[in-house]
């Protein structure tokens, strides 16, 4: 499904280069739910833009079946990423001067017409546990909670194959965090792809496949679970 091939990016900081990712390569299985962690700062956010699209790489391919995102024209390649990459900001980046109903429906608003589209973005605020009652507010009257369930529901308003997520739930409660979870649960027996980015362990641990960034290199790491049944088979 994803096809990523030695993937590098450098930061400049005035005459400073700092080698963020290097030479990172992995493919990620269509229906596969693979999750990344790492300290604060290794560039796991650096990685997920580059890999949906967002900020273009010093080098490197990503390939999406097949689709080399970074060949395509700009307006292309955001057609792409528009129906087929959902992707949840770890600072939502929902649009301050629309309400909460809008910010969802608008990747879609000229391309669908307004009233099953609305129906939709109602739908899926439902899912993620947001009420009726704030349909219509701005997001500054949001709790951190609620922005990110509401741009958890605008990522998945094109009904993408792959969700690409910062930290989805590192601003909520444990019960939204499971809603959450559930949520992407059935996203993923769906057939739909996930790459996620989390510092909770119990996020990490629902994934298939668990990588670790640090100097810029991934490796795969072991699940809990795993290492447990190990130890309890000795
Ligand atoms: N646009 C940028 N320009 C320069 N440095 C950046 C930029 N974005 C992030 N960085 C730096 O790159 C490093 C990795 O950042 P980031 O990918 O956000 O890490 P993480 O998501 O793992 O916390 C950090 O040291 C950060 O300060
Ligand atoms: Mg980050």
């Amino acid at each position: 499904m994803i096809e990523i091939r030695d993937l590098s990016k450098t930061y400049n900081h005035f005459s400073d280069k700092v080698k963020i990712l290097n030479n990172i390569s992995l493919s990620i299985d269509k229906g596969q739910w693979c999750t990344i962690i790492g300290p604060s700062g290794t560039g796991k956010s650096t990685f997920l833009n580059c890999v949906a699209g967002l900020l273009q790489p010093d080098d490197g391919e990503i390939i999406y079946e097949g689709v080399n995102i970074y060949s395509l024209k700009d307006k292309v390649k955001s057609e792409y990423r528009r129906f087929n990459i959902g992707f949840i900001f770890q600072d939502f980046k929902l649009l301050p001067h629309y309400s909460v109903l809008d910010n969802v429906a608008l990747p879609l608003i000229y391309d669908e017409p307004k009233k099953p589209l609305y129906t939709k973005a109602k739908s899926l605020l439902e899912m993620v546990g947001i009420k009726e009652q704030i349909f219509n507010r701005l997001p500054e009257a949001l709790s951190g909670g609620e922005k990110q369930r509401i741009a958890i529901a605008r990522a998945l308003i094109a009904n993408p194959k792959v969700l690409i997520c910062d930290e989805p739930t590192g601003n909520l409660d444990i019960n939204n965090r499971n809603i959450i979870l559930d949520l992407l649960s059935e996203f993923k027996n769906s057939g739909k792809t996930i790459i996620m980015v989390t510092h909770d362990e119990e996020v990490a641990n629902r994934g298939d496949i668990i990588y670790k960034l640090s100097n810029g290199i991934l490796e795969e790491r072991m699940k809990k679970n795993d290492a447990f049944s190990l130890e309890s088979n000795n």
